[in-house]
């Protein structure tokens, strides 16, 4: 496995892929890995010739209080994880390749960011991952990225980007217990790490009142805020909405997005489940 820095390097190295018709995939990460990012890797592998994953801890993203300076950083680790699965490339350069002095892009999501974590983190939040997606994304111009269904907005801003390379949303990887893996986890003390199990548990006893029919949409968010107070826990948010646009959702009929929100110890952590109405 290459390491490289810069924007050239990776560039030079996709288009000598590209003169032997290789399919690429690309993983935009920030490191930290844990199975998450490994299994992203692992569909990558299946499906490419040439695998890329980018590691860059993008500053455009965070808030002004939240954990960009303490964000979990072992980049010698990760290389090692990312090797054993086969990836060709780790594209990990530092914040000035990808925010030269006077750089002066920026994208902006409306609508799409104004709810759950947009809401929550701001508006900054999403247009910073819009920002970052778009650059990784032009600079490799993979055929595929790989991206999790945990970050489930995530997935629909990239995807209302119309960039011209394929957006895999993988299923959400979980502890034995439930809980969402997240490089923040390393955040959660022993009684926070019990604690945050209320979220999946929460989550999962709403998805068993829908498979039993239940449609409306106070009663199976409720279901899940019952069971974070269970555990001493005031999310950010539950609400379920509208797969497709995040629009809000009073009655389950087609495809939706129930989505958590809470600060559990030092972690803020996110999950969801997708309910299905039909
Ligand atoms: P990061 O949090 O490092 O996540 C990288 C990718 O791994 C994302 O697509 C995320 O959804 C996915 N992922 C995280 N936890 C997962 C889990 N438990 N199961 C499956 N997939 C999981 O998301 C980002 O980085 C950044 O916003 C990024 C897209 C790299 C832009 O900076």
């Amino acid at each position: 496995m290459k390491i490289l820095r810069t924007i050239t390097e990776v560039r030079d190295a996709v288009r000598a892929a590209r003169r032997d018709n290789a399919r690429i995939g690309l993983v935009p990460t920030m490191g930290a890995f844990h199975e998450g990012h490994l299994s992203l890797m692992r569909q990558a592998r299946a499906a490419s010739d040439l695998v890329i994953v980018s590691l860059f801890v993008n500053p455009t993203q965070f808030g002004a209080n939240e954990d960009l300076s303490t964000y979990p950083r072992d980049e010698a680790r990760d290389a090692a994880l990312a090797e054993a699965e086969g990836v060709d490339i780790l594209f990990a350069p530092d914040a000035v390749e990808i925010y030269p002095d006077g750089f002066a892009t920026s994208i902006h999501i409306s609508g799409l960011t104004y709810v759950l974590d947009g809401a929550s983190r701001g508006a900054h939040h999403f247009d910073g991952v819009a920002t970052v997606v778009t650059k990784l994304l032009n600079i490799v111009a993979p055929d595929v990225a790989y991206f999790g269904q945990k970050d489930g907005q995530q997935v629909l801003v990239v995807r209302d980007l119309n960039l011209d390379v394929r957006i895999e949303a993988c299923p959400t990887v979980r502890e034995a217990d439930g809980l969402a893996m997240s490089s923040r986890n390393v955040y959660l003390d022993a009684d926070a790490r019990r604690r945050a199990t209320a979220i999946s548990r929460g989550l999962d006893a709403a998805s068993a009142l829908a498979a039993a029919g239940e449609r409306d949409a106070a009663t199976l968010t409720g279901a899940v805020r019952r069971t974070l107070a269970e555990a001493d826990i005031d999310p950010e948010y539950v609400e379920l909405r509208d797969l497709r646009d995040l629009s809000p959702v009073t009655r389950l009929d087609g495809e939706a997005l129930l989505a958590v929100a809470a600060r559990v110890g030092g972690a803020r952590l996110i999950d969801n489940h997708i309910l299905r109405g039909t």
